[in-house]
């Protein structure tokens, strides 16, 4: 199979017979975005059949929505059939859709949801993604659940569950709903709360546990509960309490939302005790699907899409007993 490295394959190569997806990623740095193309890649490939050969190509915008526009311009004149798009900003689409409508190429967006009225602004344009405020319920559920269960979490034993709260990215739809439902459903669920810290930490192991140092620094032990928008922040919260000399048995407790592999096993190794998992291999198999059923001109009755637009994908919640149901997914 031919690879090309700056479109979804050279137009020589264009015949009916030969579907070409283009997916463009935000940034190269996030293991849950890699993590799904990678199992994007691998369905696509299951779907070829000796009728149709599959060409994906895979490049990140590296955090500028400029240089993401470039690229899907350069996709489309390199010959491109479907394109498949995490954009850097969510609120700033409206480029790609002006290039991919001009050479009428269908647009599934991904993860990072575009506001609205863009994605109203032509029919071919799509969206698969989930429901950020489910998984932010889902955290505050578990967390709830596993605090009535272990009184020991309330420490200093006030009454009051002290925590930080560790944030994606300022405008992203998960970050806001994740932060909102979670909180609520923890109060709606009988914990009472008391908010040291909110902190953002773009979805980055590094940056989060540079944050959690400082604020370990800060509060010391008061701090009872660390809730992430996601695993990789949660993970950098357990590298920060590893190296601050407090032993385990005095740590807080760890929720985050993903199901990355990294976070199963630190849920197994009791570091962290809950998180959300955000079902990569669904949205990567819808994603594959909606291409082909696109490319072939089908219809799209069976993928059950949202005003024909929106493809929402369910979560999971994990803890400590549920999470060998994920280990081997
Ligand atoms: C979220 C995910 C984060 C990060 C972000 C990027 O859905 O939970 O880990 O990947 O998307 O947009």
């Amino acid at each position: 199979m031919i690879f090309s490295l700056s479109g979804c394959g050279s137009s020589s190569e264009k015949t009916d017979r030969t579907l070409r997806v283009g997916v463009v990623t935000y940034t190269v740095d996030d293991p849950f975005i890699n993590a799904m193309v990678e199992k994007l890649k691998s369905q696509l490939k299951t779907m070829e059949t000796t009728n149709m050969k599959v060409i994906v190509s895979v490049r990140s915008g590296d955090n500028d929505q400029r240089e993401q526009d470039e690229i899907v311009e350069e996709m489309i004149d390199a010959g491109c059939d479907v394109l498949c798009v995490n954009l850097v900003d969510r609120t700033a689409p409206v480029n790609i859709i002006k290039s991919a409508r001009q050479s009428d190429i269908p647009v599934i967006f991904f993860n990072r949801e575009p506001v609205r009225d863009d994605l109203m602004l032509w029919e071919k344009l799509y969206y698969v993604g989930c429901d950020a405020k489910e998984s932010g319920d889902m955290q505050g559920e578990i967390a709830a659940n596993y605090i009535k269960n272990h009184s020991d979490v309330d420490r200093d034993g006030d009454g009051k569950i002290q925590y930080v709260l560790l944030e994606g990215e300022a405008g992203h739809q998960d970050a806001i709903s994740r932060t909102d439902c979670s909180v609520k459903t923890l109060m709606e669920n009988g914990v009472d709360l008391e908010k040291l810290s909110y902190q953002f930490a773009d979805w980055n192991r590094g940056q989060a546990e540079n944050r959690m140092t400082q604020l370990i620094s800060q509060y010391g032990g008061q701090i009872e509960m660390v809730i992430s928008n996601n695993d990789e922040m949660a993970l950098g919260a357990v590298e920060a309490y590893k190296n601050s000399g407090i032993s385990q048995d005095k740590w807080p407790v760890i929720f985050g939302i993903d199901g990355l592999d990294d976070a199963l096993q630190a849920i197994k190794s009791g570091t962290m005790q809950g998180t959300v998992y955000n079902d990569k291999e669904d949205q990567a198999n819808e994603i594959a699907r909606l291409a082909v059923d696109l490319f072939k001109g089908n219809k799209l009755d069976s993928h059950n899409l949202v005003d024909g637009k929106y493809y929402v994908s369910p979560y999971w919640k994990v803890d400590i007993d549920s999470v060998d149901d994920f280990l081997h997914r």
